[in-house]
C-alpha cells in the first residue's frame, strides 16, 4: 500500500502504520486520516494480520488536528463535512488490537487519536496534553470523553482546563499508558508486543477487546453477560480446542489461523 502521509509496512502477522507528516509534527488532516482509515481497514480485513501498531516520529506520534487547515473553518464548514466524525473514528471500528507506540508530542487531536488505540506504549520522551482550550475549541475527538474515563475526572480537568502537558512517566502513573521504555526501544517493545498478541488466537483477541470495549458502554451486569456469552462461544472456536489439549499434552498451542 502506497500513502503520502502514511508509511506502512508488515513484518510476519503485524502491520505497522506510521504517521508521516515530520516538517508539521504529523499535524492530523484530512488526507492523512482518509489514509489512515484505508490502512486500518485492509489491515483489519487481513486474515494474515493479527496486531497492528500505529505510530508516529521519534518527535511527534501527532502535535494535534491542523491548525493550518483548521484556522479559517465555519461552523457550517465543520457541520455540513461532518469533521471530525466522517475520517476520524475508522479506528474504533477496528476489530482486532491496535498498540498505539507513542513518543514524542502526542497532543490535542493526537492524544485523543492515542486513546483510540487500544493500549498505549510510551516512550521516555512522550507527552501528553489537550491544549485545545489554548487555540480557542474544545476537544473534538472524545478527550472530554474519553480522558475522564481513563486518568480520573480530577486529573482529566486539570489536563483540559489548564493545557498542561504531562510527560511519560506521569502517564504511566495515572493509567493512560501501559509501559515506558527507553525511546530506542519504542518500536521494539511495541512490535514484539503486537507480535506476541498476533501470536495469540486472533479471534479471542477480537473478542477480549470486543468485551473490554463493552465495559465503557454498559452497565456491570450487562457488560458480564456480554463476557459470559462470549466464553460460552469460545468453546465453539478451534482455538479452545487447540489451547485447552495442548496444555494437557504439555506442548505449545498452534494458534495459526485461528
Ligand atoms: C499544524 C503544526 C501543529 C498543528 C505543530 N505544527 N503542531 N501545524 N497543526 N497542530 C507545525 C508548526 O506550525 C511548525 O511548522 C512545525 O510543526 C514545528 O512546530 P514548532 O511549533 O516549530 O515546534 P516546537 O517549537 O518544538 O513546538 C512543538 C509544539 C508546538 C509544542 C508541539 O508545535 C505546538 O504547540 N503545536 C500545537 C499543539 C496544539 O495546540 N495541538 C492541538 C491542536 S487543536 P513550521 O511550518 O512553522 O515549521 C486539536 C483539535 C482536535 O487538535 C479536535 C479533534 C479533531
Amino acid at each position: 500500500m502506497q500513502y503520502e502521509d502514511l508509511i506502512v509496512d508488515v513484518q510476519g502477522k503485524v502491520a505497522l502504520i506510521r504517521l508521516n507528516r515530520p516538517k508539521a509534527l504529523n499535524a492530523l488532516n484530512d488526507r492523512m486520516m482518509d489514509e489512515l482509515g484505508d490502512a486500518l481497514r485492509k489491515f483489519d480485513a487481513d486474515p494474515a494480520i493479527g496486531c497492528i501498531v500505529l505510530t508516529g516520529s521519534e518527535r511527534a506520534f501527532a502535535a494535534g488536528a491542523d491548525i493550518a487547515a483548521m484556522a479559517d473553518y465555519t461552523y457550517v464548514d465543520t457541520y455540513r463535512d461532518n469533521y471530525i466524525t466522517r475520517n476520524w473514528e475508522h479506528i474504533l471500528r477496528v476489530r482486532k488490537p491496535v498498540i498505539g507506540a507513542v513518543a514524542g508530542y502526542a497532543l490535542g487531536g493526537g492524544c485523543e487519536l492515542a486513546m483510540m488505540c487500544d493500549f498505549l506504549i510510551a516512550a521516555d520522551n512522550a507527552k501528553f496534553g489537550q491544549p485545545e482550550i489554548k487555540v480557542g475549541v474544545t476537544p473534538g475527538a472524545g478527550g472530554t470523553q474519553r480522558l475522564p474515563r481513563t486518568i480520573g475526572k480530577s486529573k482529566a480537568m486539570d489536563l483540559l482546563l489548564t493545557a498542561r502537558t504531562i510527560d511519560a512517566a506521569e502517564a504511566e502513573r495515572i493509567g493512560l499508558v501501559s509501559r515506558v521504555v527507553p525511546a530506542e526501544m519504542l518500536l521494539e517493545e511495541a512490535m514484539t508486543a503486537a507480535a506476541t498478541i498476533a501470536d495469540m488466537p486472533t479471534s479471542v483477541a477480537m473478542m477480549i477487546k470486543d468485551a473490554v470495549n463493552r465495559a465503557f458502554e454498559t452497565t456491570l451486569t450487562e457488560g458480564v453477560n456480554y463476557e459470559r456469552r462470549l466464553f460460552q462461544s469460545a468453546f465453539g472456536t478451534p482455538a479452545q480446542k487447540e489451547g485447552m489439549h495442548a496444555f494437557l499434552e504439555k506442548r505449545l498451542p498452534k494458534f495459526d489461523g485461528l
